[in-house]
């Protein structure tokens, strides 16, 4: 069977930066609270009608398909991994592929909902197409707006810090290179902790779950007065359309997690830890990126991270890191490159690729 090669990598973020100080504007925070707990210094949030997560999504696509040597006209299938698309429904795969003007090809499109780990499932089912031979070039992207999903006062402030916009694509191919391509990707998750990262609005859960969440104790989903709606007034009113996280739950998980499924993916090669020639963590957040390198024995030369510029990404960090390496020189043929996230669901995974 072939394998599946990464041919092409581009990623987008939008111009506007948003600096730790400039958000104490909004809330009670500070520069030093947040890079100490996460590393971030600053992120870019989209200008509001400027951009969509399908429009950043694009113009990270175009550059990937260029470097692939193809053009939009010539992709077979699209995968768009994202938490945050332009609409609840339809997917963003779809608006991507319209973006890209190539909705005359009529070529398949579909969204993956799995978060921090989005970009890893979208590679991993992508990857499953081209070796069964069904595509040739798959367009395979992470992108998120989450700016305007984030309660920006004081109240909101654990989370609101932590998250950036942006988008990363990669145009996958069939190649013949003999131990070249995507060695392998390991998927996994935890459905048992759902809520532990969980933004439950818009939903049709109405109360069903409520014994599991663990949002704050104002947050009522069961009131029948509200009627059969995903979202009401008094959802909004109270704040219950944000995320909530149990940060320090996440970042317990998060570091056992993360090594475990690295080794997971190294030990069905027969490789080790020491073969890695660059680990590119899903950047959650810089504290749980070294804790994981310090726990798998990996240099720091040998990790990308980027978080202090662009924050938490989502589906979109590891393909923006993946391009900014690349660009940066760090990704040459012949290298050993792992990719490996965490995030909301529980959901964990990797991608061990042979440049
Ligand atoms: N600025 C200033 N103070 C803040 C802020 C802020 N932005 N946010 C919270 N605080 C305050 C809290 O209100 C609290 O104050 P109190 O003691 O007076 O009540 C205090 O700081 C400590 O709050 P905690 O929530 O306990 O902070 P913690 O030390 O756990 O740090 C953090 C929070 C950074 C989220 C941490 O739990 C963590 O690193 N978790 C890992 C999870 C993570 O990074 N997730 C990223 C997204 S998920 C993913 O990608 C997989």
């Amino acid at each position: 069977m072939k394998k599946a090669k990464i041919a092409g990598v581009g990623f987008h973020v939008p111009e506007n930066v948003i600096t730790n100080d400039d958000l104490t504007k909004y809330m009670d925070t500070n520069d030093q609270w947040i890079q100490e707990r996460t590393g971030i210094k600053e992120r870019r949030w989209v200008t509001r009608g400027e951009d969509t997560t399908a429009t950043l999504a694009a113009k990270a696509s175009r550059i990937a398909i260029e470097r692939a040597g193809i053009e939009p006209k010539d992709l077979d299938f699209i995968v768009f991994a994202t938490l945050s698309a332009d609409y609840y429904f339809p997917g963003a795969g779809v608006i991507l592929q319209r973006e890209l003007g190539i909705a005359e090809t009529e070529i398949g499109a579909v969204d993956v909902k799995t978060q921090c780990t989005g970009f890893i499932y979208a590679l991993s089912m992508a990857t499953q197409y081209i070796e069964t031979g069904m595509y040739k070039n798959i367009l395979v992207v992470g992108a998120e707006v989450q700016s305007m999903a984030l309660d920006l006062t004081t109240r909101g402030r654990g989370i609101a810090v932590i998250f950036g916009d942006g988008a990363g694509a990669v145009v996958l191919q069939p190649t013949e290179e003999k131990g070249k391509g995507i060695l392998n990707t390991k998927l996994h998750a935890d459905g048992r902790y759902a809520e532990k990262l969980i933004m439950p609005v818009p939903g049709s859960h109405a109360g069903y779950h409520n014994d599991k969440l663990e949002t704050p104790s104002d947050w009522n989903f069961s009131d029948a007065r509200w009627g059969n709606t995903f979202i009401n007034e008094h959802m909004l009113t109270n704040s219950m359309i944000y995320p909530y996280m149990d940060g320090k739950y996440v970042f317990k998980m998060a570091v056992t997690k993360f090594p475990e499924v690295t080794k997971e993916s190294l030990d069905a090669e027969g490789l080790e830890v020491k073969d890695i020639d660059l680990f590119i963590p899903h950047q959650a957040n810089l504290r749980i990126s070294q804790f994981v390198a310090k726990r798998l024995g990996l240099p720091a030369e040998k990790v990308w991270n980027n978080i202090q510029r662009y924050g938490n990404t989502t589906a979109a960090s590891i393909p923006i890191a993946l391009a900014e390496a690349w660009e940066a020189g760090k990704v040459n043929d012949g290298d050993l490159v792992c990719l490996t996230a965490f995030g909301s669901g529980f959901t964990w995974g990797t991608a061990l690729i042979r440049w």
